[in-house]
């Protein structure tokens, strides 16, 4: 038979008490997270979100409450009505905050049973991630991930506070709207009253905020859910969160010093100093100094190590010599057997026309000389690895090498490429071996889970990458694609050579980086009909199809647009970093698995022929 809670109410947490106040009546409830029989005494740990208490029922000072104990299990809600005591000396527990003190129970109420649980929240890591998804009830009761999602209301709550503080405000835009490009695909969701037509859930607010600025809002944010239909990785959901702001007449740096205000609010709101404001580069350096357009400031860069090469040396090693030379540092790997480095050869992409030489080691053998010279541009200690990649010179690409003056060729990014994500795969595997970091699943984090918070001497490293290329060419299709999205707004003096040579006009498009992750990206806009029409266009759209797909946006343009800009960040990745997590599932309530599904309610799910027919919608056997 269970209790009733009756007029019962708490009056503590169990996280609360402590060594002061022994003596007072108090009342807990919670779930029962362990229980240890000693025969006439029984121990209970009641975990609530706040903490653990033990409370002890002796048989002497409560018959009644000790057998109620005695039929207790794990996960069981119980209310224990008792006096707080001081626990003997030689038991305390110096880990637990309320390890001082325990409850001597007078009354236990048994509120609710429980069914043995798949996996006790209790457990520090639960292997089988897809049992934690589908019980997810009971793997949101683990510390851990109350611990997360405290760090996520408090991000957000933050970003709120200060965003309102600085004259934004929150502006809900829709859910079912029509389709934005953000180079995903989209969840479309069939009207009912329109047959064969169909919303499309939103990719991102880009147009409405676009249009609020038209709208005259001036300052425009919301804590956004956008959904995109893409491969999931571990730091994409086809659901997740963005921290979207848009403002008027903002210079670049006037975004730089919103966002970088409420980064600090919202770190400082779990107790980490970011120092602000954040580094910049530009694309081009990023590319040239870590062969990415996301760096890892934690790692060492890449370096410049051409002059360390004779003409002969170069032709030696089959080398293009218009091509730069870099190598890759990763501290403390020490040196490597020929099976390390024969398993690292899969690692490396070579399509594009780069080649890695080897590690130094082996080079010091055919070019001792070369090799010194390159350990010492490369700044590197005797037990780093390092690596040096070059261009191919045996590689004949098919793409054209173009180089405009001052831009980085195709051919040059190719192998800057290949070297920082050789970086990014090598310090990912090696992250044990120099524990500077751990590197997981496209994501680069802070070793070992959780430590974010509780160590604030982790490192985050923020970064602004400005200056992108408008245009990136598709190999499928020939075509050009907006390296952002087509609303960004070309650099002011690259506008004649949109059409000449698309490849060297730079966008007013950033993004912002921590750690070897993409936290944000944003831009000035467009404000002029124009110019848009003109972007299309470049884009290989035909006006038609320009109007067909963004006809009310062109028209809203030509009613006063001011120039204006903003940004997204995403909120799970920044509670992900935050949270010392490698994964979004880790900091999103009701997350979906990489195949999009959701194990608890089970959705996709098929729907009845009935819905379907009044939506128009005629089944096909798959
Ligand atoms: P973008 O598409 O770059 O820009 O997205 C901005 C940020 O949103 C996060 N993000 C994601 N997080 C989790 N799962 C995903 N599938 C996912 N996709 C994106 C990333 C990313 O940096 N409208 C523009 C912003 C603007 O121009 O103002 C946009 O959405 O952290």
């Amino acid at each position: 038979m269970l209790d009733l809670l009756g007029t019962l109410t708490r009056t503590h947490t169990c996280g609360e008490l402590r060594a002061a106040d022994a003596g007072k009546s108090v009342v807990l409830l919670g779930w029962v997270n362990r229980r240890r029989d000693h025969g006439n005494l029984i121990f209970l740990d009641l975990r609530d979100r706040y903490g653990i208490t033990q409370i002890v029922l002796d048989k002497e000072v409560g018959e009644a409450a000790h057998a109620k104990a005695e039929h207790s299990r794990p996960e069981y809600v119980v209310a224990a009505v008792g006096k707080v005591r001081l626990r003997d000396k030689d038991v305390i527990n110096p880990k637990m905050p309320t390890g001082e003190v325990e409850i001597v129970a007078s009354e236990l109420r048994i509120l609710n049973d429980a069914k043995v649980p798949p996996f006790s929240p209790s457990e520090e890591a639960i292997g089988n991630e897809e049992v934690r998804l589908k019980y997810r009830y009971i793997d949101l009761r683990r510390p851990e991930m109350q611990r997360n999602f405290e760090v996520r209301h408090k991000v957000a709550l933050a970003v709120r506070e200060y965003l309102s503080g600085e004259g934004f405000f929150e502006i809900e835009t829709p859910f079912m709207t029509r389709s934005t490009p953000e180079g995903a695909r989209d969840y479309l969701v069939p009207s009912r009253v329109h047959p064969g037509e169909f919303y499309a859930l939103p990719q991102s607010p880009q147009l409405f905020k676009q249009i609020l600025m038209i709208s005259g809002m001036d300052r425009y944010f919301q804590i956004a859910r956008c959904f995109r239909d893409e491969d999931l990785r571990a730091d994409r959901q086809p659901e997740f969160t963005q921290i979207d702001l848009e403002m008027t007449f903002p210079q670049q740096e006037t975004i730089f010093g919103v966002v970088e205000g409420f980064m600090a609010a919202a770190f400082k709101a779990v107790g980490i100093d970011l120092p602000v404001p954040f580094p910049k580069i530009s694309y081009d350096e990023a590319m040239r100094n870590y062969g990415i357009d996301k760096p890892d400031l934690r790692l060492p860069g890449l370096a410049d190590v051409k002059a360390a090469f004779t003409a002969e040396n170069l032709a030696a090693l089959v080398i293009d010599p218009n091509l730069p030379v870099v190598a890759l540092r990763i501290p403390k790997v020490g040196e490597l057997s020929r099976k390390e480095r024969d398993d690292n050869k899969p690692l490396f992409d070579q399509r594009k026309g780069a080649k890695y030489i080897d590690d130094l080691k082996r080079l010091e053998k055919g070019f001792p000389e070369a090799a010194a010279k390159v350990r010492e541009l490369a700044g590197a200690e005797a037990d780093d690895l390092l690596i040096i990649v070059a261009g191919d010179a045996a590689t004949h690409i098919q793409a054209s090498d173009t180089k405009t003056p001052g831009r980085l060729s195709e051919r040059e990014i190719a192998v800057y490429s290949a070297a920082g994500n050789f970086r990014v795969e090598l310090a990912r595997k090696y992250a044990e071996r120099h524990g500077a970091f751990a590197v997981t699943d496209g994501v680069v984090t802070d070793e070992g889970r959780n430590t974010g918070i509780v160590d604030g001497s982790k490192a985050f490293r923020p970064i602004w990458v400005t200056d992108f290329p408008m245009f990136e060419h598709d190999p499928e299709t020939g075509k050009w694609m907006p390296a952002h999205h087509p609303f960004t707004s070309p650099h002011e003096e690259d506008m004649d050579r949109l059409v000449s040579d698309p490849a060297s006009v730079r966008a007013r498009y950033y993004d912002l980086a921590m750690n070897g992750l993409e936290l944000g990206s944003g831009s000035i806009r467009i404000h002029q009909q124009q110019v848009q029409q003109e972007i299309f266009r470049a884009l290989g759209m035909s006006d038609e199809e320009a109007k067909a797909r963004f006809g009310f946006f062109l028209e809203a343009l030509q009613y006063g647009t001011p120039p204006h800009g903003g940004i997204a960040l995403g909120l799970d990745r920044l509670v992900m970093i935050l949270a010392g997590a490698n994964s979004l599932r880790e900091v999103i309530a009701f997350p979906k698995t990489a195949k999009a599904i959701d194990l608890m309610v089970d959705a996709p799910t098929p729907v009845s022929e009935q819905q379907l027919r009044e939506l128009h919608i005629k089944p096909t056997k798959g």
